[in-house]
């Protein structure tokens, strides 16, 4: 289902996140030396649902300035990360080089590389995406299809991702919000924000540093709320099946209510008197071997 918009929005998304990208790396200190040194920027929660992944071939969706993508690659995955925005792409191959940790990037819309991969017989044996991915998605049903087709038989789907419950809520952690957003497009004028800076240390693990002061995104940005059902109906609809579901009473790195308790380990619960809501889900769908 093709919603308002469709694919032609992403390039609209596509301004907002080079201008956002280059606010939230002005933040983060020496992210090449924090990787080269064995620095990961990954949470236990992927981790774990991710597995073994030296060895395998991964694809990384909406990759973003790849400091994910090279932390699977540090863990001896051959990967490869695809986003759409150029500022992310170019940030992620400058960092692949000044870390020395190899990776392929590539800049596109998901859609298009899904659909059409510049190496058509390319397979992988673990698709991944993570916290903010899903909710760009204009069309789920062609997105669960298009990863199901990039993995080989018994190759795995994982996701970490906030919870479309959380997304119910205003940055005061106040009911606004409907759950079922069924795939109808969300304008925010402001763009994409600097929640690496609202996220105090919690999103820079090599080191918190002031870059880019009070950002102000000049592009707007458009954004999907879809349900927990439809995104696992989307995936079984595709011929996957679902392994693993899993989901959490905080979030990891991002502060996403602005009256936040920070725990240890980069841990983001409401606050003690706010009753427990779920902030991240965790998905691994399998496609199925023949036989
Ligand atoms: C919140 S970030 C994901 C962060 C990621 N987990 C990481 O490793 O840093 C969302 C990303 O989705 C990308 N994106 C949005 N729409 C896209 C599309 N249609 N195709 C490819 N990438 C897209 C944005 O450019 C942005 O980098």
């Amino acid at each position: 289902m093709t919603k308002p918009g469709g694919q032609s929005i992403h390039e609209v998304n596509r301004l907002s996140w080079n201008a956002a990208t280059a606010a939230h790396n002005s933040h983060k200190h020496d992210q090449a030396g924090f990787l080269r040194q064995g620095g990961s920027t990954l949470f236990p929660e992927e981790i774990d649902l991710l597995g073994e992944v030296s060895g395998r071939r991964l694809l990384h969706l909406q990759c973003n300035a790849g400091q994910d993508t090279l932390s699977l690659a540090s863990r001896g995955a051959t990967v490869t990360g695809i986003d759409i925005s150029d500022e992310a792409i170019r940030f992620a191959r400058q960092l692949s080089t000044e870390s020395g940790i190899p990776a392929t990037f590539d800049r596109t819309d998901l859609y298009d590389w899904l659909e059409a991969p510049p190496d058509g017989d390319a397979r992988f044996d673990i698709v991944f995406c993570s916290y903010g991915a899903i909710c760009w998605l204009s069309d789920l049903e062609r997105w669960a299809r298009g990863v199901a087709g990039m993995l080989i038989p018994g190759g795995r789907f994982v996701t970490l991702e906030f919870h479309p419950a959380s997304m119910m809520y205003n940055e005061r952690l106040e009911l606004e919000y409907s759950y079922f957003g069924n795939g109808v497009p969300q304008k925010w004028e402001d763009g994409v924000d600097d929640y690496v800076a609202a996220s105090e240390d919690c999103l820079t693990p090599s080191g918190y540093q002031d870059g880019i002061a009070a950002f102000s995104n000049p592009h707007p940005v458009h954004e999907f709320q879809w349900h927990l059902g439809a995104i696992l109906s989307a995936l079984l609809n595709a011929g996957m099946h679902i392994a693993q579901f899993h989901e959490y009473p905080f979030s990891n790195g991002a502060r996403l209510f602005e009256n936040m308790r920070k725990e240890p380990g980069g841990r983001w619960f409401p606050p003690s008197d706010f009753p427990a809501i779920p902030l991240m889900y965790g998905i691994v769908a399998e496609k199925p071997a023949p036989g």
